[in-house]
C-alpha cells in the first residue's frame, strides 16, 4: 500500500472514529482494504479512498468494520465482574429496584452478555428491573452480538450451569452452536454509538459503565472527550471501568481511583 494512500486512511480513521493508526499498522490495514477492494471490485487503492470520502456512508461504516479490532471474551479481565457484583449485592440489600449497565465498546457480545449473567445471577426472582445498554461502532459486531451464537470454545469461561440455563444448542451450518436464551437477550439493548462524537445521546444515570479496551485506540483528546461523558452518565457512587492495561491518568475527571483500571463516581 503506497504510504500516502495509508496516511489518508488514517486520517478517515482519525476523524471518523478516533482511531489512531501507527506506521506499524501499514500491512494489517493493507491487508484488511485489501478485502474490500476485492469486495467492491476496484484494482487501485486510490478509487479506494475515493469511494470512502463520497459514497453515502455506507462504505466508510465497512471500513471502520474491517479497521477495528474485535478480540473479546466472556468474562474478560473477571475481577471486574467480581467487583461489580459485590456493587450489585449492595443494590440489592439496599432495595434498589432498577439498575442500569452501560457497556460501551461492546464487540460480538460476550462482555454484555457477561454482564447479564452477573445481573441475573445477583437479581433473578427479586422483580428487580434491570437492563444492560451495549453499544458498539461496528455495526458487523453489532449485528452478530444480536444474534448471540458461539462456538463451544469461545463458552469456557460459562460455568456448564450457567451454559445449560442460559444458552440453546443450536446447528447452525451444520456446527453445533449456542445461543443466548431470549429471556436473557430480553434485558440487553444493542446500538451504535461512535465514543469519539460526544455528547451522546443517552440521559442516564447508569449504575456502572464498562469501557474496556477500547480506550487504547484513541488519543488524549478524544479520551478526554469520552471520559466527560462517562462521568455525566454514571450515578453518583457508580463504577466506571476501563481495560486492565488502560487508564484515566493524565486526563481531567473526577473520578475516583478505586483500584486501577476502576474508577467510582463521587458518591452522594
Ligand atoms: C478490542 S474490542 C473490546 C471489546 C470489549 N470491550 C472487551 O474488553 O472485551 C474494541 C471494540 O471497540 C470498538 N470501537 C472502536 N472504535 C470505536 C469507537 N470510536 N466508538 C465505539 N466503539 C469503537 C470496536 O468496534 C471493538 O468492538
Amino acid at each position: 500500500m503506497r504510504s500516502s494512500v495509508f496516511r489518508a486512511l488514517c486520517d478517515v480513521a482519525y476523524e471518523q472514529a478516533g482511531i489512531r493508526l501507527g506506521e506499524e499498522k501499514l500491512a494489517l490495514v493493507a491487508a484488511r482494504v485489501g478485502k474490500r477492494l476485492r469486495a467492491l471490485n476496484l484494482d487501485d487503492e486510490a478509487k479506494y479512498l475515493d469511494v470512502l470520502k463520497r459514497d453515502d456512508g455506507t462504505e466508510l461504516v465497512a471500513f471502520l468494520d474491517v479497521i477495528s479490532t474485535n478480540f473479546t471474551s466472556f468474562y474478560r479481565e473477571p475481577a471486574h465482574f467480581d467487583r461489580l457484583r459485590a456493587d450489585l449485592e449492595q443494590l440489592r440489600a439496599q432495595g434498589q429496584r432498577q439498575v442500569r449497565i452501560w457497556c460501551a465498546a461492546s464487540s460480538s457480545g460476550e462482555e454484555p452478555y457477561t454482564l447479564a449473567l452477573t445481573l441475573e445471577s445477583v437479581f433473578a426472582n427479586t422483580g428487580v428491573d434491570w437492563r444492560v445498554l451495549a453499544t458498539d461502532i461496528s455495526t458487523k459486531v453489532l449485528a452478530q452480538a444480536k444474534q448471540g451464537r458461539y462456538r463451544e470454545a469461545q463458552l469456557k469461561s460459562v460455568t456448564r450451569e450457567q451454559r445449560a440455563q442460559y444458552f440453546e444448542r443450536v446447528s447452525n451450518d451444520g456446527e453445533a452452536v449456542y445461543e443466548v436464551v431470549p429471556s436473557l437477550k430480553a434485558h440487553v439493548t444493542f446500538a451504535r454509538l461512535n465514543l469519539a462524537r460526544p455528547p451522546f445521546p443517552m440521559r442516564g444515570p447508569f449504575d456502572a459503565v464498562f469501557c474496556r479496551n477500547v480506550m487504547i485506540y484513541f488519543d488524549a483528546p478524544v479520551r478526554q472527550g469520552l471520559v466527560n461523558e462517562m462521568e455525566r452518565l454514571v450515578r453518583p457512587g457508580g463504577l466506571v471501568i476501563v481495560g486492565h492495561a488502560e487508564t484515566l491518568s493524565g486526563l481531567s475527571t473526577g473520578l475516583e481511583v478505586v483500584v486501577p483500571s476502576v474508577y467510582r463516581s463521587r458518591g452522594p
